[in-house]
């Protein structure tokens, strides 16, 4: 079975606590910008490569209480520091999206840019034993994330199983 979108939501929100500015990066149909935004009774920023999904990212603020809090924007994730200003986030999400990039610690390097200081990165995506390959983008185990993270110049912080497939880390700025 797989992990429910509420799940991922739930051990994001546990593993953030209460803060201010969130951006989720690969954002898609923007189930975790409502969810983040409604658990925090926050504005939640999302962003993504493609802008297919935003509609049902938006339309979805109705089900959520969040209309007015969510905004999903179109940007390349590895264009993430000219976006956005340095220390401009509490943390930053990728969910199921790190293994959709094609220069994933380039990213993660920004991504520490733009977040402020002493603040995370939480990573969530498949927890798999050996890499595999799978329509055009690798499924990185658990240790080559860490490894990623810790080469992008982070604090590494711990990673937690969820289910059998699932794995969320995090990393401190
Ligand atoms: C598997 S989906 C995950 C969507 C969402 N995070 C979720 O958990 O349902 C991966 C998302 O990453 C986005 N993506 C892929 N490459 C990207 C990039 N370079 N920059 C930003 N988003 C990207 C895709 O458009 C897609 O929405």
């Amino acid at each position: 079975m797989s992990v429910e979108d509420e799940e991922i939501c739930q051990a994001v929100y546990e593993k953030i606590g209460e803060v201010e500015d969130v951006l989720d990066v690969g954002c898609g149909d923007g189930y975790l910008v409502n969810c983040l935004s409604s658990e925090l009774d926050k504005e939640v920023l999302g962003c993504d490569i493609s802008d297919e999904s935003f509609d049902e990212a938006h339309s979805k603020c109705e089900e959520f209480g969040t209309c007015g809090n969510i905004e999903c924007i179109r940007g390349d994730a590895h264009d993430i520091s000219d976006i956005f200003a340095e220390n401009s986030f509490d943390v930053i999400t990728l969910i199921y999206s790190l293994h959709h990039l094609e220069e994933p610690v380039k990213v993660l390097k920004q991504i520490k840019e733009v977040l402020k200081e002493k603040e995370k990165v939480v990573i969530g995506d498949f927890w798999f034993t050996e890499r595999k390959e799978k329509g055009g983008c690798y499924r990185f185990t658990p240790e080559e994330i860490k490894a990623m993270v810790k080469k992008a110049g982070f604090k590494y912080l711990g990673q937690d199983r969820i289910d059998k497939e699932f794995t969320i880390l995090v990393g401190e700025k």
